[in-house]
């Protein structure tokens, strides 16, 4: 295609040539071309860069068990001082009970009325102080003989100078037992510069085990969900959540995997694992929370079970070998769509959900192609089976090869769905929004973009040198993902589904192992990228019909899909380049409306927001009028647009 840049005026000497056309795009209203599958737009989450502890999942005690180091209570302080002294140690023979097998054992040796001692922890990079919020604390205590309490429960500013919410529990005994306490902040100024402490003022030796800290949660639901956080999601209106990866699926070992079982039920009962991405889960965030965050945002689960392959290159044979991972799977989706008398629904019933949920599509494994014995084809083949066996309306979905996706399939079988993972520059995306699908076989799988994502630098989201760079992606990258969008939309016959990854990052110092990242957030604020911002922009105006539109003589990328129950058009335009590019629109097939909208997100593409910008780039709207076949709409350069178009 032929750049803009090469519309020029063209004066002859005495003769004026007049102004050259702009390059027109075609759209045939007449007839759809194709359906928009339902679920095209949706969220890809696993446990990376502090996704869920330290992020979503609204816990704000970090390693709350004392699991998180065997060989130091990670995250937590003796608090001493003038008059107080107190040593803390995990304590192996006082286990909570055979899951949690450790416990914290705070010795007080000396305090007092106003010297305090007792333990503190740190947060997820401080503890969120809101003005008049309530809090629930709660832990399990027991003493030594003779020790009763009281004890303290409080958030206090990180040097103890100053509380902003306190309670207290007393009767302590040798036994384990729970205590709540409800702490209430006044009208204080916001800060995530505080701790959370539980002190005593007299000596004796207390021991602890699964101190828990949580703030409001998203419709107060217990055990839930940072509010903010989930509704930057809700505001995205993601048909799907593909849950649980990614390589947390997968584990490092095989032991490491996402055993869902061991992340069902009370607290108490979940160990936790060591994740892939450095730092280990609590699994507070379980199976049954991930249903519930689907149910939250109006979207259904796109559940992913372990197919026998972990990242350190360990794999479970195809045949007998292979079979309880399959159960495990089965009684799996038993329990996320199994009726409420059946072995596993019961225990989804029990947890307070006795409606199944819904459940389609459900994927065998995670880039199961990096496996070097090239035992997934068999393992695939084998889940497929027993799962059609037993659920034949379930859609399964295998992973590909990275390289070249269409070419690295499973063979032996034909998967219902594939999952292409791409993570690219702006300009490898740019080139394969112009038809990468055209080749595809409409006959073959449908294909879901289980991960993608465009990098403005080389892709290098682990690379230590990368770490100093933004966590989130800048205007750039996102002029490469609308581009990206634009091809999927065009094919959103082929293509039905798609989630950007990674989602979630916590940009405190040292929570984050990849970038970019789509949504930002610390213990207090949340952000979302300009990647963020044109995802919702093209995911919140989409409808059901996928409209032909031909492009001449312009670089600029097109989609054009409309909703046919309000008939508005949705006519989306990527211009990445450096300059403006009038487009006249050739509409055909449908009579327009004299007004529209246009949303537009565009600036420096080098232009980014932040936790402490967080709305430089964002989209703005502007009113249209004289909209009719054949208009010009001049698209900003850098720019992202998208015109709502009303039809009679
Ligand atoms: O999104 C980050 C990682 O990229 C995922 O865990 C994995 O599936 C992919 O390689």
């Amino acid at each position: 295609m032929k750049r803009a840049g090469a519309l020029v005026l063209v004066l002859i000497v005495g003769v004026t040539v007049p102004r050259a056309a702009a390059p027109t795009i075609t759209i045939d209203a007449s007839t759809a071309a194709g359906t928009v599958s339902p679920l095209l737009y949706g969220l890809m989450t696993e446990e990376i860069n502090h996704s869920y502890d330290g992020g979503l999942y609204a816990e704000l005690i970090r390693n709350r068990a004392f699991l998180d180091d065997a060989a130091s209570p990670a995250h937590w302080t003796a608090i001493q001082g003038e008059g107080a002294a107190a040593a803390i140690a995990l304590d192996a023979n006082q286990p909570l009970n055979a899951t949690i097998a450790t416990s914290l054992r705070v010795e007080v040796t000396q305090a007092s009325s106003g010297h305090a001692a007792g333990v503190a922890n740190e947060g997820y990079w401080g503890i969120p102080v809101k003005p008049n919020t309530r809090y629930r604390a709660s832990f399990y205590a027991k003493t030594a003989p003779g020790v009763t309490g009281p004890i303290t429960a409080a958030i206090q500013s990180e040097d103890g100078k100053t509380t902003y919410a306190s309670g207290r529990v007393s009767g302590l005994t040798q036994a384990w037992k729970q205590y709540e306490v409800t702490l209430s902040t006044a009208n204080v100024t916001p800060t995530a510069k505080a701790r959370f402490v539980l002190t005593v003022d007299r000596p004796g030796t207390i021991w602890l085990s699964l101190v828990s800290l949580f703030p409001p949660t998203y419709r107060n639901q217990a055990n839930g969900f940072r509010p903010d956080l989930l509704q930057m999601l809700i505001d995205m209106r993601p048909k799907f959540l593909r849950f649980p990866g990614g390589n947390y699926l997968e584990g490092d070992q095989i032991a490491d995997r996402f055993e869902w079982k061991k992340t069902l039920g009370p607290l108490t009962e979940r160990p936790g694992h060591m994740a892939p991405w450095t730092y280990r889960s609590s699994d507070g965030l379980g199976l049954y929370e991930f249903l519930l965050w689907a149910e939250d945002m109006n979207a259904e689960p796109v559940l992913a079970v372990y197919a026998g392959y972990s990242l350190k290159g360990a794999y479970v044979k195809p045949g007998p070998d292979l079979e309880p991972y399959i159960e495990d799977a089965l009684d799996e989706i038993e329990y996320v769509a199994g009726p409420p008398t059946s072995k596993w629904g019961s225990l989804r019933a029990k947890a307070g959900h006795p409606a199944p949920f819904t459940l389609n599509y459900v994927e065998v494994g995670n880039e199961d192609f990096f496996d070097r014995s090239r035992s997934y084809d068999q393992r695939f083949a084998q889940f497929n089976q027993a799962i059609k066996a037993r659920y034949p309306s379930l859609q399964v979905i295998s992973t590909v090869g990275f390289e070249h996706p269409e070419n690295q399939r499973v063979r032996s079988v034909t998967p219902d769905v594939v999952d292409e993972h791409y993570y690219r520059t702006v300009d490898a995306f740019l080139k394969a929004a112009r038809g990468q699908y055209d080749k595809y076989d409409r006959k073959g799988p449908k294909i879901f973009v289980g991960e993608w994502g465009a990098y403005e630098t080389p892709f290098e989201p682990w690379n230590p040198r990368s770490r100093g760079e933004a966590p989130t992606p800048n205007l750039r990258a996102a002029l490469g993902d609308a581009a990206w969008m634009t091809e999927m939309e065009r094919n959103a016959d082929l293509v039905i589904m798609h989630g950007y990854a990674p989602l979630l990052v916590n940009v405190s110092p040292g929570a984050r192992q990849w970038r970019p990242n789509l949504i930002g957030y610390d213990a207090l604020r949340v952000y979302g990228s300009p990647s963020y911002h044109a995802i919702k922009l093209f995911a919140t105006r989409l409808g059901n019909e996928i409209l032909k539109a031909s492009a001449a003589d312009t670089d600029v990328l097109v989609s054009v899909t409309r909703d046919s129950r309000s008939r508005t058009m949705y006519v989306k335009l990527v211009n990445a380049g450096p300059v403006a590019v009038p487009v006249q629109l050739d509409i055909v097939g449908a009579s327009l409306r004299p007004d529209g909208t246009a949303i537009t997100l565009a600036g420096d593409p080098q232009d980014t927001n932040s936790i402490d910008a967080p709305d430089r780039v964002v989209p703005k709207t502007s009113q249209l009028t004289g909209v009719k076949s054949g208009f010009t709409y001049t698209v900003p350069p850098n720019g992202i647009v998208v015109l709502e178009l009303g039809t009679r």
